[in-house]
């Protein structure tokens, strides 16, 4: 695999605030930057990435690392795909041979980017793709979006594209697992999955072609409007958003993700200008995808086709965001059956239907009130079930309270009822299990007060150096900050003086030392920054007794648990010792307290 060396570089070509804030969020604080940490749920950021040492830390799920680290857990990724894509990135060739299969993954990718090449030359180039390129013009798709989106064309032949993949020296098998052959029922032979067809490739967050849509071009045609790539190593259609790549920078510039439904709405909509937009591609979200699109944003605003209300597959979709607590607002078409035509239609119309997205709530009350007559007993029954039902959706009590208010209002009923009738019927809207990984972030704290206490005494040595010369390493707990303390005592005792970064240099073979020293200087680089040295040492005072309070009530149930046992088997020399050592340390605890 790549020697350190080539990860060394790597690393001092990239900036970790430039790769992570493609993923989050970075707002400068001090010396470094601050997120909302992308691997746990929380409202207020504890997620720090330092320029300086390049390296994440989260102190709120307690995890971090660099930029390999960051990419292998955000992306799911292998390290040798990671390594090879911060490499493409950092510009350093990796030396790709020695003594092994290029891994196979990487192989289909690039498989399909020539596939890819292979469509799009087809499409620019052959004389019966002049229908393709008629047609492109019919539906108004300009030379720059046949470039931007890479579209293809998928000659009628069986075998065109298998062959010539195959000359590439590609296997047979390779080109099945990639999607675009199909395994000949009779023979031993492979054809070409889509022929006759307008590609759209498919693409993943990074922006490598994972698969392909081919969209029929006789409408007379009895084969599906669209086919696509068949699950398999790279392509899962769950994890995929089309155009989230092209579109994530620009959904981050406006604060909010437009999603529609079909290819041909994404290409429609970039082209009037509204950049920050993705498709489902014509299914339910997924938990993935709402996951992936969270990166970027905390809201989405959906256009779907015509008529929203009764298209299940959407609405699953829109509950499964609601439930991550995301904000949905949902674009109303002013015209034409879908996006794409709208926007073809009238850019600016479309544009001004994004910008007046309505919360989805909002957007439910208009549509049911204008359905129903609200004047009528019958009209009240109707809205009030359906909205309460879109209310009892919405994840936050302080926005339900809102829209109940709201809702006596509208359709003129006590609120006190309404209320009751909510509560009955809320409980039977089970939520779906949403984003957050169900089990609660863990917090040790006792180990955080060992943190704490160490990283005050890093950056207040003068101060703390004194209080800390009666603590023993193991009454830290954890054995790395038992460990980093011992280090630090003989590094102390020798120069007599601490130079964080000299320390760093002594400690420099030992990896998990400097992490651990690394993730206890973003502490200090952070909320002790402005600590006044005064506090510092008695804060310290306070946490080193709380350590040693910790250590010894621990100590001693240990202890008694030992007696006990001793007392079973009645080993009278063994009691005795250990009653001795329970009242000895029986003794340090209540001096403590005292
Ligand atoms: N889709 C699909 N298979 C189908 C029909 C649709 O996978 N048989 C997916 C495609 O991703 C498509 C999306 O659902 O882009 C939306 O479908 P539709 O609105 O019918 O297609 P458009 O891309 O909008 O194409 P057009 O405007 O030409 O009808
Ligand atoms: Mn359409």
């Amino acid at each position: 695999m790549a020697s350190p060396e080539v990860i060394q570089q790597i690393k001092s070509r990239l900036d970790v605030v430039e790769v992570i804030g493609e993923y989050v969020r970075l707002k400068q604080a001090g010396q470094n930057w601050k997120g909302l940490c992308p691997f746990h749920q929380e409202k207020t950021p504890s997620f720090v990435v330092s320029k300086e040492r390049q390296m994440w830390y989260c102190f709120g799920c307690n995890s971090g690392g660099d930029i390999f680290e960051f990419i292998e857990r955000l992306e799911g990724l292998e390290f040798p795909e990671v390594l090879e894509m911060l490499a493409r990135r950092a510009q350093v060739t990796l030396d790709k041979t020695p003594g092994g299969e290029p891994n196979q993954r990487l192989r289909l990718l690039n498989l399909l980017e020539q596939a890819q090449k292979f469509y799009n030359e087809q499409l620019a180039g052959s004389a019966p793709a002049q229908a393709v390129r008629d047609y492109l013009v019919q539906r108004q798709i300009t030379a720059d979006s046949l470039k931007t989106f890479g579209l293809g064309y998928a000659p009628a032949e069986w075998d065109k594209l298998s062959n010539y993949l195959r000359s590439q020296k590609f296997s047979v098998a390779e080109l099945v697992a990639a999607g675009v052959a199909v395994k000949s029922e009779r023979g031993p032979g492979v054809y070409d999955r889509f022929r006759e067809r307008l590609m759209f490739p498919i693409t993943d967050v990074q922006g490598r072609v994972v698969g392909f849509g081919g969209r029929v071009l006789d409408k007379e045609a009895k084969e599906a409007k669209y086919i696509n790539s068949p699950q398999g190593p790279v392509y899962n259609k769950s994890l995929i958003v089309y155009n989230l790549d092209r579109a994530k920078a620009y959904i981050k510039e406006a604060g909010f993700a437009v999603l529609v439904e079909g290819y041909m709405d994404v290409i429609g909509s970039w082209q009037a200008g509204v950049r920050n937009v993705a498709a489902t591609s014509g299914t339910a979200l997924t938990l993935e995808q709402i996951k992936l699109i969270k990166r970027y944003t905390s809201e989405v605003r959906v256009a779907f086709d015509a008529d929203l209300a009764g298209k299940s597959a959407a609405e699953r979709g829109i509950d499964l965001a609601l439930t991550a607590e995301m904000e949905v607002k949902v674009i109303a078409l002013p015209f034409g059956k879908d996006p794409d035509e709208c926007a073809k239609q009238d850019q600016v119309a479309w544009q001004t239907a994004v910008t007046q997205a309505l919360p989805i709530v909002d957007h439910a009350f208009m549509t049911v009130l204008k359905q129903v007559d609200a004047s009528t007993r019958e009209g009240k029954k109707t809205a009030a079930a359906s909205l309460l039902r879109a209310i009892a959706k919405l994840p936050d009590p302080v926005e339900q309270d809102y829209y109940l208010k709201k809702l006596a209002q509208e359709i003129g009923v006590d609120e006190l009822a309404l209320r009751q009738r909510f509560g009955a019927q809320a409980s039977s809207f089970k939520k779906e299990s949403i984003v957050t990984p169900a089990v609660p972030v863990v917090v040790d704290r006792q180990r955080l007060i060992a943190e704490r206490l160490l990283a005050l005494l890093l950056r207040y040595t003068d101060g703390l150096s004194g209080i800390m010369t009666d603590l023993p390493a193991e009454m830290l707990g954890a054995p790395e900050l038992s460990e980093l303390y011992r280090r630090w005592l003989i590094y102390y005792n020798k120069v007599q003086d601490f130079e964080i970064d000299e320390f760093r240099q002594e400690l420099q073979v030992e990896a998990e030392m400097l992490r651990l020293l690394d993730v206890l200087s973003l502490r200090v680089e952070g909320d002790l920054a402005d600590l006044p040295e005064d506090e510092a040492v008695k804060e310290g005072q306070v946490l080193l007794q709380q350590i040693k309070q910790n250590y010894f009530s621990q100590e001693l149930k240990q202890l008694s648990a030992a007696i006990r046992e001793a007392e079973k088997q009645g080993s009278a020399a063994e009691l005795q010792s250990l009653l001795a050592r329970f009242n000895e340390i029986s003794q340090q605890l209540s001096s403590l307290q005292s």
